[in-house]
């Protein structure tokens, strides 16, 4: 599953000791797994292999530009989700015509960036931003290629703030009007529809989800052949879970095989959209306890890495194990929340977790924080954020810089009324 594992009770990332991660880059830090990185990406795309198909990694999960080329040098696309991402996925040299943009809020100038860019197309989520579109393709003298993103109104059964296919969620075009808006895309006449996009929701860990919106994406397209306007692109998002703790999600070729035989005669291509199914455990966050500390009803580690590192169980309560860099026979277990430096109580990795005894100095990995970890990191507590390491074949190369406190100001200007002497002082 991943290349994190135990050599004589040392924890390892692929042929490299973590201690020496730790004491070459500091901590905390993240790192990633080469071998990890390919292998998911490879069994994802040879999942698909019975049919034409994309696959557009949805670089929110990570988008750091050495992932992103090595996923370009994989064959990869990417779902991108703002003109940012849209210019990272460029920089990292990700084919314009592999790169779909989805997203309810394009602003024009993010639209105008990927018409100049020639992206393979714009996943639309309203008919406001259907008429945008068509405006500013024309001042370009352009056709933009639109898939209209159908809300399927499908429970993915996940945690709500990461469900995105049911009703009343902001995302795409309801399904009993995606006849009507598909009509009103083919009369604009800067826009050429090409597809139909749509995404129920993130850590989904059931193929019947994939398969019932599929269904009910499938009879739109049967209906729209039928009133003459026939698809090239069949895009079914992303979304597929990983094993946090004890999921049990499907592998990629379940979904496939549920999925390649259902859209096999269609004459269209299929887009998949994954994130986390590729780097989600291809990833950790390193981290060193600071102190141990024990109150009346508890005990903490209090380690270096905080929310703003990795802010997944303050938001959702998600669960990320955490595994000690070195294990020791006979100590005892002690329940534990472990937590950061940040001031505030919702800053923690894990709460009443079971661990092993730790001392001060001890290292720990949060596992599975290949996906939306770094990539979800902020400045909070003017904290700077911390490096990132790719593992490759018994070596380790700093991919991400940790930020300096230079860095944290950066773009910061106090106007001349604030500065010493200025107009604003009280002297
Ligand atoms: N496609 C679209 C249109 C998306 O919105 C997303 C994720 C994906 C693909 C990729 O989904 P994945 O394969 O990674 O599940 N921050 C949350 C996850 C938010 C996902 C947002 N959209 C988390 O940490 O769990």
């Amino acid at each position: 599953m991943h290349n994190f594992h135990y050599q004589e009770d040392l924890l390892y990332c692929e042929d490299v000791p973590l201690e020496r991660i730790a004491k070459e880059y500091g901590t905390p830090c993240y790192i990633y797994s080469y071998a990890t990185l390919v292998r998911h990406f490879r069994a994802f795309d040879r999942a698909f292999d019975s049919v034409p198909h994309i696959v557009a990694f949805a670089m929110k999960a990570n988008s750091n530009l050495a992932i992103l080329r090595l996923m370009a040098s994989e064959g990869s696309g990417a779902d991108i989700a703002s003109g940012g991402e849209l210019y990272r996925a460029l920089n990292a040299g990700i084919p314009p015509h592999k790169i779909v943009f989805a997203g309810v809020g394009k602003t024009r100038a993010e639209i105008r960036y990927a018409l100049e860019s020639n992206i393979l197309m714009f996943n639309v989520e309203s008919s406001g931003e259907l008429y945008t579109i068509n405006d500013v393709a024309a001042e370009l003298g352009r056709h933009a290629r639109v898939a209209l993103r159908i809300n399927p109104d499908i429970d993915p059964k996940t945690h709500p703030y990461i469900s995105t296919g049911l009703k009343k969620s902001k995302f795409g075009i309801s399904a009993n009007r995606a006849l009507e808006e598909f009509r009103l895309a083919s009369s604009l006449p800067n826009i050429e529809v090409v597809g139909v996009h749509k995404h129920i929701g993130s850590q989904v860990t059931q193929v019947t989800p994939f398969v019932d919106a599929l269904k009910k994406i499938l009879a739109l397209i049967e209906s729209l052949q039928a009133q003459g306007i026939h698809l090239r692109y069949i895009n079914i998002g992303g979304g597929l879970g990983i094993t946090y703790s004890d999921e049990t999600p499907p592998h990629p070729q379940e979904l496939a095989d549920a999925i390649s035989p259902l859209v096999r005669d269609l004459k269209c291509e299929l887009i998949t959209e994954p994130g986390r199914v590729i780097v989600g455990n291809a990833g950790i966050l390193l981290t060193r306890v600071l102190y141990t500390k024990k109150t009346e009803d508890k005990r903490f580690l209090i380690v270096d890495a905080a929310m703003n590192d990795l802010i997944r169980p303050s938001l959702y309560d998600a669960h990320h194990d955490i595994w000690v860099g070195h294990r020791h026979s006979n100590v005892p277990n002690h329940t534990v929340d472990v937590v950061g430096p940040v001031c505030e109580s919702g800053d923690f990795m894990a709460k009443d977790r079971l661990m092993p005894e730790t001392q001060s100095g001890d290292l720990l990995a949060v596992m599975s924080a290949g996906a939306y970890a770094f990539t979800m990191a902020s400045n909070y507590n003017s904290r700077p954020r911390v490096p990132e390491i790719l593992v490759k074949d018994g070596q380790s190369f700093l991919i991400r810089d940790r930020e300096s406190y230079q860095d944290l100001v950066r773009g910061e200007h106090v106007p001349e009324f604030l500065s010493p002497g200025g107009k604003g002082t009280t002297e």
